[in-house]
């Protein structure tokens, strides 16, 4: 890979701006002063180093994201503000997108990436990757209700789900739930409730998969996922 090419892509400017600091003599290639921006480096094998710091490589970037309610799943919007409009730059320029879409109102765990054979097979119906979430209830969830979700539900649309794995958490008025599911149908699991004449008026999603929630994340807030995360995700999708 061209040099100046790995140093664009690793964040460092546009390819002009890159040519500006290897001008400068601000860039090493195994400890050597280089210039040329179209020396070919390998980026696993040789060391690129910027006034002393290292440029580690990387193609894809794994994210996990807290969703706040009132940002949408998308990577642009003329309207409203998006989650990609929380990260930070240094992360925007991998141009990474959510796996999958919470609704505006929904919060929790948003995976974002820039991997998208990964994010392929997480979201291929194929592959029933198991989604829980926490939710409150207008009205009283019971037994019937779960029996119901676990024999698979008729929506609005006629559409026959797969069982749900509801667990009640609180019974009463408003009840608090957990639900698994292993689809994503457009608003599914509110429509689910509302096939038992229920409504959801609050909903978080704790995991997908193998990877959870980190509940040191406030919302709106994110981090990388760690290298063992990306292996279990890896995993899951078989
Ligand atoms: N089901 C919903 O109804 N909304 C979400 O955001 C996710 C799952």
């Amino acid at each position: 890979m061209r040099l100046d090419k790995l140093l664009a892509n690793m964040g460092y400017g546009s390819r002009k701006e890159v040519k500006q600091l290897l001008k400068k003599g601000a860039v090493q290639v195994n400890s050597e002063p280089v210039k040329d921006a179209a020396l070919h480096v390998d980026p696993v094998k040789d060391e690129v180093t910027i006034l002393g710091e290292q440029v580690v490589y990387k193609e894809f970037i794994y994210l996990m994201l807290n969703k706040p309610q009132g940002v949408i799943s998308a990577t642009e919007d003329d309207r409203d503000r998006t989650v990609i409009d929380l990260l930070i730059g240094e992360h925007r320029h991998f141009e990474p997108f959510p796996v999958g879409r919470l609704d505006k109102d929904t919060e929790g765990l948003l995976l974002i990436t820039n991997d998208g054979k990964l994010a392929h097979e997480l979201l291929s119906p194929k592959k029933e990757v198991p989604k829980t979430y926490y939710a409150h209830i207008n009205g009283r969830v019971d037994e019937t209700d779960i029996e119901k979700f676990a024999a698979g539900l008729t929506l609005d649309d006629g559409y026959f789900t797969k069982p749900g794995q509801l667990r009640v958490l609180q019974s009463g008025e408003t009840s608090e739930i957990e639900l698994t599911i292993t689809e994503g149908k457009f608003h599914q699991v509110k429509r689910m409730f509302e096939a038992v004449g229920k409504r959801v008026v609050y909903l978080k999603r704790l995991s997908m998969g193998p990877l959870e929630l980190d509940s040191a994340l406030h919302l709106g807030e994110y981090r990388e996922l760690t290298e063992e995360e990306v292996a279990m995700l890896r995993n899951e999708k078989g």
